[in-house]
């Protein structure tokens, strides 16, 4: 590891952030502070991202699973209860499903073109038993949020937005995360915005949102900082929770790169253009996405066949970095084992996982990198299929 803790054998690394010395500054100001836990940081932090969304409130977390988890543990299933996830997912989406008792029901996605979960399939897998859909916006672009609400209202179900990739992407009047009854988001140290680790809850109802804020701290009616400024001693539990609070470290980390959004956002979707120009050989999911994005990820897909083992080791042998995002989650052992909605078959998921690859996108990356990228793994492609397919 080099000073900046990116393994040195990486020309072009997947993924990096933005973090400089005006984080280092504000992370030591909190430190001086000797206030650590949840604060005036987190609140300010909470408030400064709900007002990005248009909302009145946020709940910050300790990382984007807690946020999820908080989400699942508010919809009370009880055994048997299902909810309806995209496989084609961080294993994230469906686990916290699970860790509550309910059935995750695997959906399918809309096709090689949207990565993201398909509102008919959704419709397709409705039962009595059935209490939420989760949509996730694979990398940044954002899921049929209005086709997806729609349905839920008609079956009067809860929809959850796994808004991991998508902090401030705006679809049609709303922002991601604001569409679903609750929003939750990542602040992982290869997100857009990043913590270090850490999430965010958002809910339209206030109720709902003060529910998953006691569940943050155990469900004590009044927070350590509360009890501090009122010198209170006592405090009720009402409800069953947790410990994930996030820290005012990591808030006001958070504050900082929340700042930077929009620049960071400008070369990512700037990267985006010169791979889209720059790449042959391979198709480009959402090539013709006409709304925003975060430009969280860049997923190309592989000829179908072609070895993608090989693919990455030529690009590593140039030093490019490379990921998949994601094994489906229906294929995991664990899941195949314990559902049956494990075995279903889901057509497109299965077609375009083997092809899956994500290329290097993050904003410390030039345009260079990116041609230099994208001319690797347009070289690889055309050897390897040379290679393949024998004339
Ligand atoms: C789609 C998705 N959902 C959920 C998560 C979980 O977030 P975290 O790593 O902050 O727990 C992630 C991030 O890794 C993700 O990419």
């Amino acid at each position: 590891m080099d000073t900046t803790g990116q393994a040195p054998r990486w020309k072009v690394t997947l993924a990096d952030n933005t973090v400089d010395e005006q984080e280092i500054e504000a992370v030591t100001a909190v430190l001086r502070s000797r206030w650590l836990s949840v604060g005036e940081q987190t609140r300010l932090f909470e408030q400064e991202f709900a007002a990005k969304l248009g909302v009145p409130d946020a709940v910050a977390v300790s990382s984007g699973t807690a946020a999820l988890h908080l989400a699942a543990m508010s919809l009370d299933l009880r055994p048997g209860d299902e909810v309806i996830v995209p496989s084609l997912s961080f294993v994230a989406s469906a686990e916290v499903i699970a860790l509550c008792g309910g059935v995750p029901v695997f959906a399918d996605v809309r096709s090689p073109a949207d990565l993201t979960i398909d509102p008919a399939d959704v419709r397709r897998l409705i039962t009595s038993r059935t209490r939420a859909i989760v949509g996730m916006h694979y990398g940044g672009y954002v899921a049929d949020t209005a086709a997806l609400r729609a349905c839920a209202d008609e079956h009067c179900l809860r929809l959850i937005e796994d808004a991991a990739h998508a902090p401030v992407v705006r679809q049609g009047e709303l922002m991601a995360g604001t569409w679903g009854d609750i929003g939750c988001f990542s602040f992982f140290a290869t997100k857009n915005v990043t913590t270090g680790e850490g999430g965010m809850v958002v809910a339209r109802d206030a109720g709902l949102r003060d529910h998953i804020r006691r569940m943050r701290s155990h469900c004590i009616a009044t927070s350590a900082w509360d009890r501090m400024r009122t010198g209170a001693v006592d405090y009720d539990v009402a409800a069953v929770g947790l410990n994930y609070r996030p820290t005012d470290i990591s808030s006001a980390l958070g504050r900082v790169q929340l700042g930077k959004l929009d620049i960071d956002r400008d070369r990512r979707r700037g990267l985006v253009a010169t791979y889209r120009a720059a790449l042959s050989g391979v198709d480009i999911p959402f090539a013709a996405a006409r709304t925003d994005s975060a430009h969280h990820l860049m997923a190309v897909l592989l000829p179908p066949g072609l070895n993608r083992e090989r693919v990455r080791a030529d690009l590593a042998t140039a030093g490019i970095q490379t990921s998949v995002h994601y094994p489906p989650t229906h294929r995991f052992s664990f899941y195949r084992r314990l559902f049956a909605s494990g075995t279903r078959v889901l057509p497109v998921t299965e077609s375009v996982a083997p092809r899956l690859l994500s290329l290097p996108l993050h904003s410390r990356m030039s345009d260079d990198d990116a041609v230099f990228v994208a001319d690797r793994l347009s070289a690889s492609v055309r050897n390897l299929t040379t290679t393949v397919i024998p004339r």
